[in-house]
């Protein structure tokens, strides 16, 4: 039994949605959200970049004294989880895209994995395909400002739905009847997704990463006390009240539970 907290991360309030299951599932551990919002987005940086950045958010995790870090994130996933695997002795979580239960689920054989940029230029992204990809056809579609609307706040408004149909639009004509949501702020875009494009089935990760944290701290002996309610405390790199403000409209209510530090 370890009461030390988990740590998660994101340039933003993506990861907000990986941490929404992960408390759902383990209510008893404690949750360090970091939001690296001062160098959000990821999505375009190159992956050097974005490493580094990834490699600053840890460090501050550890020295919280985190037992395991979930990168909620699928670009700094990308770019990182190898090399901060290799750097740091504490487990880590991480995201990929899921195509493997897209082309279990598509009937139609097209399947449209929306990214950002850094996440579908990456190895790990190209590993995926090759392992699951499988007969499939597969639209790439980077979600070029899909983050930036979430990150302001905008999940859920016209301009929002606009840009899914921008985005979107021509890969569902074309036969995608699957979408894999492959960064974790278009877990938030989901609605609006259902919205448009009715006939289409969304994968969403989110709650299969968590549930692969809580079998991990189960597995290293790791997990909180059960009968514990852990804290949520969230550190921002960047402006606040903005943090804050998004995520109150996503759902979230700092008020209740979090320490802004
Ligand atoms: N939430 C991040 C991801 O899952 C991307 C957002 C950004 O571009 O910073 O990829």
């Amino acid at each position: 039994m370890d009461s030390r907290p988990v740590g998660i991360f994101d340039s933003g309030v993506g990861g907000l949605s990986v941490l929404r299951e992960f408390r759902r599932l383990a209510p008893a551990e404690s949750v360090i959200y970091f939001a690296d919002t001062a160098n959000f987005p990821y999505g375009p940086r190159p992956p050097a970049d974005v490493r580094k950045h990834a490699f600053a958010v840890v460090n501050r995790l550890l020295a919280a004294d985190v037992k395991l870090i979930i990168v909620a994130c699928n670009t700094a996933s990308a770019a990182a989880i190898a090399d901060l695997r290799e750097a740091f002795p504490v487990p880590f979580v991480g995201m990929v895209p899921g195509l493997k239960p897209a082309a279990q689920s598509s009937r139609s054989g097209t399947v449209a994995i929306l990214a950002t940029p850094g996440t579908l230029d990456g190895d790990l992204y190209s590993r995926v395909v090759a392992d699951f990809g499988g007969e499939r056809r597969i639209l790439n579609l980077p979600g070029h400002g899909l983050a930036e609307l979430v990150e302001r706040g905008q999940a859920g408004t016209p301009a929002a739905r606009a840009a899914i149909r921008e985005t979107l639009g021509r890969a569902v004509a074309d036969g995608a009847d699957t979408v894999v949501l492959g960064c974790t702020h278009y877990a938030f875009l989901a609605p609006s997704i259902r919205a448009e494009f009715p006939g289409v089935a969304l994968i969403d990760t989110s709650e299969a990463v968590a549930r692969r944290a809580v079998a991990v701290l189960g597995e290293l002996g790791l997990a909180a006390p059960a009968d514990g309610t852990g804290t949520l405390d969230v550190i921002v790199s960047g402006d606040r009240s903005r943090f804050r403000e998004a995520a109150e409209r996503l759902g979230f209510a700092p008020a209740h539970e979090e320490a802004l530090t």
